[in-house]
């Protein structure tokens, strides 16, 4: 595909991942990430040993492809993925269609190995590529009155046979707080150990916020919105009791229906032992001035 970043790693580099990411790598790419000393319980190397590319690619959530865990890689497929264009619009100066190539063209990619977690309490590390979503936000002029950025998926009934079945209010939305959108952290990733990130995992780029549950982490997205007000998110319209709109990883706070203290890392085998969850997903030490005052029970 024309313009989408081309790594320099062959499949053998790939499988098996320890080749392609070794201990002084994945170092590297936790400094990158500002996560060079990782609170709590876990080391850093056991809180960074990436997960395969089989695991991230075969266990998704995707619910436009169905909602199933093995539903999205078996029926993605079918997303046309190029071209693609992201409106950028609302409280900015240079609002308008960026396309893919355009995009890729400004943005600089960088490896970001980050750790997962899942509200349904299985977590994973992964190697993404991708840029800073702050260098995009920039690159379109964010005005002096924006707070909120609101994101949008694509909504192709055609190529998506899950949005038949009204399971959520489509299309998919999700939504930041402007300073989480621009911390440094979070990211717009495009890529996964070196390849174009699979269409089961959001091609052809979504969002990671690596101290926030999975569900934020909105993929395939078309449109970003610079708003004053505080967006509509798609799990919090599903069931607000349970989803609010800040989704902080927070041991802390029991889902409803379930603990959030500890998670299965996935692909450690049946009898995986679980571990204990950290505040903010192990990045606290980055993230939690940014929630300086406020209620994290009430703000859950
Ligand atoms: N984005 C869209 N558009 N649709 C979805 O159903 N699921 C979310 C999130 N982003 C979802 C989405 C949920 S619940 C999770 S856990 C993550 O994507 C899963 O990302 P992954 O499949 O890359 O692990």
């Amino acid at each position: 595909m024309a313009n989408r970043w081309i790594n320099t790693l062959k499949d053998s580099d790939v499988t098996p991942e320890t080749t392609f990411l070794n201990r002084r790598q994945m170092i590297a790419g936790a400094a990158a990430a500002g996560l060079a000393s990782i609170g709590g319980s876990l080391s850093a190397k056991e809180a960074l040993e990436p997960n395969s590319y089989e695991d991230i690619t075969q266990y998704n959530n995707f619910y436009e492809f169905g909602t199933g865990k093995t539903d999205p890689a078996a029926n993605a497929h079918t997303l046309v993925t190029a071209p693609w264009t992201v409106e950028i619009d609302g409280l900015v100066d240079k609002p308008g269609a960026y396309t893919f190539e355009d995009i890729m063209k400004a943005m600089t990619i960088e490896e970001r190995i980050y750790r997962f977690r899942c509200v349904e309490a299985w977590s994973m590390v992964i190697p993404w590529n991708g840029f800073e979503l702050a260098d995009l936000l920039n690159m379109a002029g964010v005005q002096s009155g924006a707070k909120y950025v609101a994101f949008e998926t694509a909504l192709r009934p055609d190529e998506m046979p899950g949005v038949r079945f009204p399971v959520l209010d489509w299309p998919y939305v999700e939504g930041l707080r402007l300073d989480e959108a621009m911390h440094p952290l979070t990211i717009m990733a495009t890529g996964i150990y070196g390849k174009d990130i699979p269409n089961q995992n959001g091609a052809p780029l979504r969002l990671v916020v690596p101290w926030k549950y999975g569900f934020k982490s909105i993929k395939s997205i078309v449109k970003i919105t610079l708003t004053d007000k505080e967006p509509a998110t798609s799990w919090n319209k599903a069931n607000a009791r349970e989803y609010g709109f800040y989704s902080n990883v927070n041991p802390e706070v029991s889902h409803p229906r379930w603990s959030q203290a500890s998670e299965r890392p996935v692909g450690g085998g049946l009898f995986a032992k679980r571990i204990p969850t950290l505040m903010f997903n192990g990045y606290e030490e980055e993230v939690a001035g940014l929630y300086t005052g406020m209620d994290l029970k009430t703000n859950f």
